[in-house]
């Protein structure tokens, strides 16, 4: 049985990676895509996620706009690393589809279905508003899979803080203290160590075709920012492993804890994770700080280019060309 989600982003490259995998997976039907301001703002978040959905030919798929600023916080976008468009500066045509507005509605009136999973992978403004809209109906999903937030790893705002938790972090202590929806962070300790490597994108390119193509467009820029940035060569795609991992659990390990988050001062949006009890709460959250990156990389390579295993294979299996080359 394919199970229901509804993926809230804010496309974004990796996000639109995420998407492309997500629409890819068997067990997963994508009934909506809801868009948060975190990468740019929501409405070009949700141009972006069209212009994924027209490349997949699954227009059919409703995309939402939801809220246009955090909830307490000035919105802090990053088009220094996903581009003024967010997908890079590719500038794809825009899908001639209706965008809809309401994206907390949207998730709200499925979550009242039941049967409904959020995978988060922007700030999670859409969610806070929602649980404070209607708790009742909110808690009704069954599950959120969110990337963000960090335990040991450093931060990649500041030096302890996240980009989507940094952004809204009212909105993240919103979910930490009202949710009783299972909540699993995908955050930057095991996101980091999923690397689009310079290789990957070579054959990537040498696959070919529309996927292929705008797979590398876009990620040329992020590319360029993570060179400059860190001396990375390629690019870290965080958000895909939160859909990956929805998908298979063996992919992430990790423990279940008492999760907080700074709303102010120098830690703004750092990650509380209770390893020690200190506070003895009740655990919220499940944090993952182990990754099979090679089990991902398969995953992601082979569902997005299925007539393309053997190559997929010979690169993956050379040391030389694998996974973990540059790192
Ligand atoms: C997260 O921030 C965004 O820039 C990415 O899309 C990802 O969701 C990583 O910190
Ligand atoms: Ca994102």
């Amino acid at each position: 049985m394919k199970k229901k989600v509804i993926i809230d982003c804010d496309p974004g490259i990796d996000d639109s990676l995420a998407l492309i995998l997500a629409l890819n997976s068997p067990e997963i039907e994508v009934i909506g895509i809801t868009t948060v301001s975190g990468n740019v703002k929501s409405d070009q978040g949700a141009k972006n996620a069209l212009k994924v959905l027209k490349l997949m030919n699954r227009e059919a798929i409703p995309v939402y706009i939801g809220e246009e600023f955090p909830l307490i916080r000035e919105l802090i976008t990053a088009q220094d690393t996903h581009g003024e468009d967010g997908l890079g500066e590719t500038n794809y045509a825009e899908a001639n589809v209706k965008i809809h507005y309401g994206g907390v509605d949207f998730i709200l009136e499925n979550a009242k279905k039941g049967d409904l999973s959020i995978i988060a992978l922007g700030p999670l403004t859409n969610l806070a508003k929602a649980i404070e809209k209607d708790e009742l109906s909110f808690n009704m999903i069954n599950e959120i899979v969110s990337m963000g937030g960090a335990f040991k790893s450093h931060g990649n705002c500041s030096q302890v803080a996240e980009f989507n938790y940094w952004v809204d972090p009212h909105g993240v202590k919103e979910i930490f203290y009202k949710s009783k929806v299972p909540f699993s962070m995908v955050c930057l300790d095991v996101t980091r160590e999923i690397v689009l490597t310079p290789n990957l994108i070579e054959l990537i390119k040498q696959i070919g075709g529309d996927v292929a193509n705008f797979i590398v467009d876009v990620t040329r820029f992020y590319v360029d920012f993570h060179w400059k940035q860190e001396k990375t060569l390629g690019c870290v795609i965080n958000d895909p492993l939160a859909v990956a991992y929805f998908i298979d659990r063996s992919i992430c390990e990790g423990f279940t804890s008492y999760l907080d988050i700074v709303t102010d001062g120098i830690a703004i949006g750092q990650t509380l994770v209770d390893i020690g009890e200190f506070y003895k709460k009740e655990h919220n959250g499940l944090v993952l700080t182990k990754v099979n990156s090679d089990k991902f990389m398969k995953m992601f390579l082979e569902r997005i280019f299925p007539d393309n295993k053997e190559d997929i294979e010979i690169v993956l299996n050379n040391p030389r060309y694998g996974v973990n080359n540059f790192r």
